[in-house]
C-alpha cells in the first residue's frame, strides 16, 4: 500500500512517526480533450493508483522535502517560499500549493517535514503532478487545522501549477483527483467550476497502453494550443464581451472563418465541436449507450489527431489496432498529448492476452513495446 511505504519513509528521513497521511489518485481524461482551460466540458475518471504525502510539524520555522528516489533533501525559511529552480522542480507542486493554502487563510505558524510515494503507472500521462497537489493540499489542511471545501482545494492545486510550476493546464488533472469515486466518472464544467460524478457501466475497464514516446517540446507545444485557442475565442469575441470557446458555436465559428489562421480555425472546430461531443457522452453513459459512448470516444481521438493535431504517429496506431480488438468499446489518447498513453474503455471479457497482442503489433512497427496498466476508477483525495 503506497500510504504505508509513504509512512515507512517518512520514519526512514525524520526518525519518526507522521501526523497525517493523505493520498491522491492519478487520472484518466475519458473525453474532453483540451477543452478544461477553454471553460468547456469535461469528463475524467481518478484511477485506482495513488501517491501518499507524509507530514509532521517542526518545532522550527523550516519546511523539509525529501526526495523518495534519492532521499536528498531540501530545507526552506517558511518566510521565503518562492518557486525553486527546474532541478527541483519535485519540491514545487507541494510547495505551491502550500503557499496558496496560506494566501486563503491557512496559518503557518510552524513549518513541516514532507515525504511521499507513489504507485502510479510512470511517464503514463495520468498526471502525477495533481495526484501529489491534492495529496499535499489535503495533508497541509488536515496538519494545520485549516478547512476548506474540495472544490476549494482543487482552485488551490489549479493556481499552484499555473502560477507557481508554470504549466497553463485547466482544472481537468486536480478536479477528477480531488472528486474522483469509485465505479464512477467525473463530469466537469469547467466555466462554472461544478464537479458530478456520473456512474460507469458494471462490467467495464480501463487501460492504458503508453507509448513512452514524448515530445521533446511537449510544454511549449501545450502552451502553444491554449495560445491558438485564446485567439481564437478572442477574435470570435470581437465587438462583444470577452468569452471563451466553451461559448460559440460551429455556426459562430464558420461566421469569422475569414478573420483566423486555418490553423487556429481548426484549433476552435476541434474545442467546440469536442464539447459537444462529452455532452452526447453523458447522455450516453445515462442511456447505458456503450457502443454509442464508444464511437464518441474513437472521435474524439480523430479530431486531436487531423484538427487540434496533438497525437502521434504512435498514438493513432495504438488507436488502430484497439479499434480491430474484441471488447474495446473505444480509445484515445489521453490528456495534453504529444506522445504518452492511449486510454481504452473495454469491457470485463477484454483480456490481457488481447491487450498484449496490440502490443506485439506496435512492438513490431515501432521495436519497442508500449507499457500496459489495466485499472479501475477508484476515490479521490483523501486523509488515511
Ligand atoms: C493536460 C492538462 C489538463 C488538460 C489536458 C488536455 O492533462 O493538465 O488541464 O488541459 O492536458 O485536455
Amino acid at each position: 500500500m503506497v500510504e504505508i511505504t509513504a509512512i515507512e519513509r517518512f520514519k526512514k528521513f525524520f526518525g519518526m512517526e507522521p501526523q497525517v497521511v493523505a493520498v491522491a489518485p492519478g487520472r484518466i481524461e475519458f473525453v474532453g480533450n483540451h477543452t478544461d482551460y477553454n471553460g468547456g466540458f469535461v469528463m475524467g475518471v481518478a484511477i485506482d493508483k495513488n501517491i501518499a504525502v507524509a507530514v509532521s510539524k517542526r518545532s522550527d520555522g523550516k519546511i523539509c522535502f525529501a526526495n523518495s528516489s534519492t532521499g536528498e533533501k531540501v530545507s526552506l525559511d517558511l518566510g521565503e517560499i518562492k518557486p525553486l529552480p527546474r532541478s527541483l522542480n519535485w519540491v514545487n507542486y507541494p510547495l505551491g500549493v502550500f503557499k496558496y493554502l496560506v494566501e486563503a487563510g491557512l496559518k503557518a505558524d510552524f513549518g513541516f517535514d514532507f515525504a511521499d510515494a507513489s504507485n502510479l503507472p510512470k511517464g503514463a500521462g495520468v498526471s502525477s503532478s495533481a495526484a501529489i497537489e491534492m495529496a499535499a493540499c489535503y495533508a497541509f489542511a488536515k496538519l494545520y487545522g485549516f478547512s476548506l471545501s474540495k472544490k476549494e482545494a482543487v482552485i488551490i492545486g489549479r493556481k499552484s501549477e499555473n502560477n507557481f510550476v508554470g504549466m497553463p493546464c485547466g482544472i481537468l488533472d486536480q478536479g477528477v483527483s480531488c472528486f474522483g469515486k469509485k465505479n464512477s466518472v467525473v463530469f466537469i464544467d469547467c466555466k462554472t467550476e461544478e464537479f458530478e460524478t456520473l456512474p460507469l457501466a458494471p462490467n467495464c475497464k480501463f487501460y492504458l497502453f503508453n507509448s513512452t514516446k514524448k515530445h521533446a517540446l511537449v510544454d511549449g507545444l501545450y502552451a502553444e494550443r491554449h495560445r491558438e485557442c485564446l485567439e481564437a475565442a478572442k477574435i470570435l469575441s470581437e465587438g462583444g464581451k470577452e468569452r471563451m470557446l466553451r461559448d460559440f458555436t460551429m455556426r459562430d465559428l464558420n461566421a469569422k472563418k475569414d478573420k483566423m489562421s486555418e490553423t487556429v480555425y481548426k484549433r476552435a472546430r476541434h474545442v467546440i465541436e469536442e464539447n459537444e461531443r462529452v455532452l452526447l457522452a453523458k447522455e450516453c453513459m445515462g442511456a447505458g449507450d456503450m457502443a454509442s459512448l464508444g464511437k464518441i470516444l474513437f472521435a474524439s481521438h480523430e479530431s486531436s489527431k487531423n484538427l487540434f493535431e496533438n497525437s502521434c504517429e504512435e498514438l493513432d496506431e495504438l488507436v488502430d489496432l484497439l479499434k480491430m480488438q474484441k471488447n474495446v468499446y473505444g480509445a484515445r489518447l489521453s490528456g495534453g498529448g504529444f506522445g504518452g498513453a492511449v486510454m481504452a474503455l473495454v469491457s470485463d471479457d477484454f483480456s490481457e492476452s488481447q491487450a498484449e497482442e496490440v502490443a506485439e503489433k506496435y512492438g513490431q512497427k515501432f521495436g519497442a513495446k508500449p507499457k500496459i496498466f489495466e485499472c479501475f476508477a477508484g476515490d479521490g483525495a483523501r486523509i488515511f
